[in-house]
């Protein structure tokens, strides 16, 4: 592959977008990126923020934009949406028509799909699923009630399909501000802080002792572009790609009830909220909080990436209780102005 290989990143104006341009452009000056982006006012501060990168306005419901972009990138990295699947599978279409050998597509997946609640919502579960040891009961988990496993199964058959070499990172809670120009903010910290601000309190469902997986936004970024570093490789590197790219990337393990706890401190120690206790919520006053609140912040989700560590990614910044003052801090700063409404339906 040419040593200026085109990375074609969608969701450029997002919180995991935005960050991955961001370290693109500062480790690899030397890669053309391109960016979907879907409006005139995204594009402009992109172009103001890197005027090296190209910035393409489009939808994953384009057809004719994603073909065109997939087949003339080597590597594309597919972060707007976990849960597109038009705008995927084009991708992975335009990714075959690539010559002489198709493009590699990397998507954003979710740990949100092993969501269980075996001992009922705020308590432990004891299963930890293995990426390498445990695909196949992975990827066999049905469809209903598992967020995401359409997509993935959609990513699966089209990469057979059209023949592509695919990988699936499936993050679990991305925690960190992200570093991109536009959105900076992750999904479930961001959201459950909102709620104790707008409550005057914090919560957690029940007694709070579920437990999910965390990754800074900066050790995923790392995690993508380890995946580019080697799909530009010949053959696609050491990793694994096709049925077996499939990837978690978690790097620590914690109980909802401590997060609970410490995000109550941080608004109170930033004089958001009067006290610092943490009620404990039946799962039906959470859902009155929060629609998504069971599965955002009730059940288990827990993960291993044994083929990212294998691979030689290693999680590098600071834990989840180490992001959460800055974190509280721009939710405290523009309360009422961000977006909470939150959709697995693209
Ligand atoms: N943050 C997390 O903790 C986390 C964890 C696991 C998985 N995920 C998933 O990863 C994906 C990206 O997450 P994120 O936190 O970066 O979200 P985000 O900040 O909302 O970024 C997504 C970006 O993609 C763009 N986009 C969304 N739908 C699109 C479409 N149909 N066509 C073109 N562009 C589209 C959005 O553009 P606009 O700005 O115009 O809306 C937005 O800038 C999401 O699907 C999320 O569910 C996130």
């Amino acid at each position: 592959m040419s040593d200026t290989p085109r990375i074609f990143v969608t969701g450029g104006s997002g919180y995991l977008g935005g960050s991955i341009v961001n370290e693109l452009v500062a480790k690899h000056s030397n890669w053309n990126i391109v960016t979907l982006v879907r409006n005139d006012q995204q594009k402009k501060i992109m172009l103001d923020t890197y005027p090296k990168v190209e910035v393409v306005i489009g939808d994953l419901d384009n057809k004719e934009v994603l073909l065109a972009e997939a087949s003339k990138a080597d590597v594309i990295l597919q972060v707007a949406s976990s849960d597109h699947i038009p705008g995927v599978e084009t991708i992975i279409e335009g990714a075959s028509r690539r010559r002489p050998t198709p493009a590699y597509v990397i998507h954003v997946g979710g740990t949100g799909m092993l969501h269980e609640v075996p001992n009922g919502y705020g308590q432990p579960s004891e299963k930890v699923y293995h990426d390498m040891a445990d695909l196949t009961e992975i990827t066999s988990l049905p469809v209903e009630g598992h967020v995401h496993r359409d997509v993935d199964r959609a990513v699966l058959d089209a990469q057979k399909r059209f023949s592509v070499p695919t990988a699936i990172i499936c993050p679990p809670l991305i925690h960190g501000v992200g570093t991109g120009p536009i959105k900076k903010r992750s999904i479930q910290i961001p959201y459950l802080t909102e709620t104790f601000l707008k409550r005057g309190k914090g919560f957690s469902i029940l007694e709070g002792k579920n437990i999910w997986d965390a990754v800074h936004i900066r050790d995923l970024v790392d995690a993508f572009i380890l995946l580019a570093e080697e799909a530009v490789k010949p053959n696609g590197g050491d990793a694994q790609w096709g049925q077996k790219g499939y990837y978690f990337v978690e790097a620590q393990a914690f109980n909802w009830g401590a997060v609970a706890a410490a995000i109550s401190k941080s608004l109170y120690d930033q004089g958001a909220i009067k006290s610092t206790q943490v009620d404990q919520l039946s799962v039906e006053d959470a859902v009155t909080q929060h629609p998504w609140a069971p599965l955002l912040w009730g059940g288990n989700c827990r993960s291993a990436a044994d083929r990212l560590r294998r691979l030689g990614w290693k999680a590098k910044k600071g834990d989840i209780f180490a992001s959460l003052p800055s974190m509280v801090a721009e939710e405290v700063k523009n309360l009422g102005a961000q977006n909470a409404t939150l959709t697995f339906d693209h």
